[in-house]
């Protein structure tokens, strides 16, 4: 490994990074942030409490994926499954991109971060897609990091879109089943101007995919960690892509 560190790395931070090789980092990384109630409850307090933590690391996670020179993070904040939950959490949940954004988006403008949105903004209340929206505005034009939050997404929901235009333009005539591509596919996702994720990460010790990026992630590499979503921190981000640095992708093929 090569111990190239970055200059933005002085001994008074108080998180040191593990000695890591600043080459073959992921482009793309995505996160199932899980584990939020039960951070809540291991700490004798209400879900919601663990949500709003869960939003400080989201905050710590994006400088920690900029300082390391990843280009995309994909963060799933909520799935076409969460309606589910009690309308009280819905709501508050609804509440916290806008939140986010209100203490944060000066910020990440100056830290020249691109915000991005992908899921159903149907059925979203318009106080989160505006925030949302204005928050993609107002970054649109920023060059670092890309990051890109799963609102309202769900990967079968996904598909079923691009399967139903696909479907339309072969009724129309405009279209040949046999000329159906993987490309024409991905053009069709909401994940559309995005690479794959290389590395998928999920908190709280669950290994499930629960929905999330299941055309795109192929080839992705899988890391799983028992911590829960709250206390992910620039150390967890590092191992998770310390392994990643270990690991030999061959896409089917030989190495
Ligand atoms: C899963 O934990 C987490 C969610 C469904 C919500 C994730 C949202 C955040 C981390 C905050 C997002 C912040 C912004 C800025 C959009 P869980 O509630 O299922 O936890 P549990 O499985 O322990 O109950």
């Amino acid at each position: 490994m090569i111990k190239r560190v970055r200059s933005w790395w002085t001994r008074k931070d108080k998180v040191q990074p593990p000695e890591r090789s600043m080459d073959n980092v992921p482009e793309h990384v995505a996160i199932i942030m899980d584990g939020n109630g039960r951070w809540a409850k291991s700490h004798g307090l209400p879900r919601f409490i663990g949500h709003q933590n869960g939003m400080k690391a989201v905050k710590r996670t994006s400088i920690a994926a900029d300082k390391l020179g990843i280009k995309y993070l994909t963060l799933y904040a909520f799935s076409t499954e969460n309606w589910k939950r009690p309308k009280d959490e819905v709501d508050f949940l609804m509440r916290l991109p806008q939140e986010f954004l209100a203490l944060e988006l000066e910020e990440l403008i100056e830290k020249n971060v691109q915000v991005r949105m992908m899921g159903d903004r149907e059925g979203l209340p318009a106080h989160t897609v505006n925030a949302m929206e204005e928050a993609v505005r107002r970054t649109q034009g920023n060059t670092g990091l890309v990051l890109n939050f799963a609102l309202n997404y769900g990967s079968r929901k996904e598909i079923t879109e691009c399967m139903r235009e696909l479907g339309k333009k072969i009724k129309s005539g405009a279209l040949d089943p046999e000329d159906i591509t993987p490309e024409m596919i991905d053009g069709q996702m909401f994940s559309k101007d995005l690479p794959d994720p290389d590395l998928i990460i999920r908190t709280s010790g669950e290994m499930r995919i629960s929905n999330f990026m299941l055309w795109q992630m192929a080839y992705s590499e899988m890391w799983f960690t028992d911590i829960y979503w709250p206390d992910f921190n620039e150390q967890s981000l590092y191992e998770a892509v310390a392994e990643y640095q270990r690991r030999t992708r061959r896409y089917g093929g030989l190495t």
